[in-house]
């Protein structure tokens, strides 16, 4: 068996301690549990990787992401196996809690000059921090002249570059309402909606791997951590939700996806407050 092709008559011989080796640099590297049922999608999203690098082999592959030029080709490997699928305003509760529940009080502290802050931690190509800074900047126009911010950070620098670039094609307008396009987007030569100067203002976006070290300085009034501890394991998901406790402000929301729930230690710390929106309970503020 184990000798046996995982994917029949193949380009590309495919053994099932290849794709073991896959799952457990992917899992090791970002997180990202891989079920035995994904050996077919595997060999679709890395097959071109394999005619790029001119391989012959899955087996060749595995050697090279684990040899001494390995590093630079996990990060390809992390990009290919990972699900980018993004909309502005997705599950737009959210940004109505932000505008309703969160602004009022934020807009008061931001005028005396505290420091506001907003996490969007896996934020593919920029729709959920862009939706971010339309919510925030409709309640407070000032936004930019105090401190508040948004850092956006994803795990794929091709996805923040993408981001940071904020060209978007009319298929990806969809969900923005006519007067907001209008009103933040500029349409380019190429009929491309290019994010304006007045969004950007606020924005800031980094590499960052939820699984690795969090070089940000403060804590965050709300964090957008949606639909990427899906492709976590239970462990994985648990003590990032955990990490998240402290990094949130007293008050702080937690906004997840819509089919990911909070587990283990942080669900005594964090209260519901709406459709998968958490807030820090008083007692579990505490400066990280
Ligand atoms: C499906 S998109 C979600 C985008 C956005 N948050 C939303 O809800 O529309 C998942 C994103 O998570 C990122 N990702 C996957 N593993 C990650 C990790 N360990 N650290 C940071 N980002 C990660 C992927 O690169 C991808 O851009």
């Amino acid at each position: 068996m184990e000798s046996q092709d995982l994917v029949q008559n193949a380009e590309f011989p495919f053994k099932p301690a290849d794709f073991r080796t896959i799952a457990r640099l992917l899992q090791a590297e970002a997180g990202i549990a891989l079920g035995d049922n994904k050996a077919n999608l595997v060999y679709s999203r890395l097959a071109k990787r394999l005619r790029a690098l001119k391989l012959r082999t899955f087996r060749d592959y595995c050697t090279l992401l684990e040899g001494p030029q390995g590093a630079a080709e996990l990060g390809e490997m992390i990009a290919a196996l990972t699900t980018n699928v993004t909309r502005f305003f997705r599950e737009p509760h959210h940004f109505d809690h932000l505008r309703t529940q969160l602004m009022p009080a934020l807009i008061t502290a931001a005028r005396k000059g505290q420091r506001i802050r907003f996490w969007s931690s896996a934020c593919s190509s920029g729709q959920e921090a862009y939706s971010i800074a339309m919510t925030v900047l409709s309640v407070m126009p000032d936004a930019a002249r105090h401190d508040v911010k948004i850092i956006a950070t994803d795990i794929d620098p091709k996805m923040i570059a993408c981001a940071e670039a904020g060209l978007y094609a009319e298929a990806a307008m969809d969900s923005v309402p006519a007067l907001l396009r209008s009103r933040w987007f500029v349409i380019g030569d190429n009929g491309q909606h290019q994010v304006g100067d007045d969004l950007r203002a606020i924005l800031s976006f980094r590499r960052l791997n939820l699984i690795g070290s969090w070089p940000l300085a403060g804590q965050f009034q709300a964090i957008f951590c949606r639909n990427v501890v899906i492709y976590f394991d239970q462990e994985t998901q648990a003590r990032l939700w955990e990490r998240m406790v402290p990094a949130l402000a007293a008050e702080g929301a937690l906004y997840i996806g819509h089919s990911e729930r909070i587990t283990g230690p942080a669900a005594s710390a964090l209260r519901h407050d709406g459709i998968t929106t958490y807030r820090l309970t008083a007692y579990a503020s505490a400066p990280a």
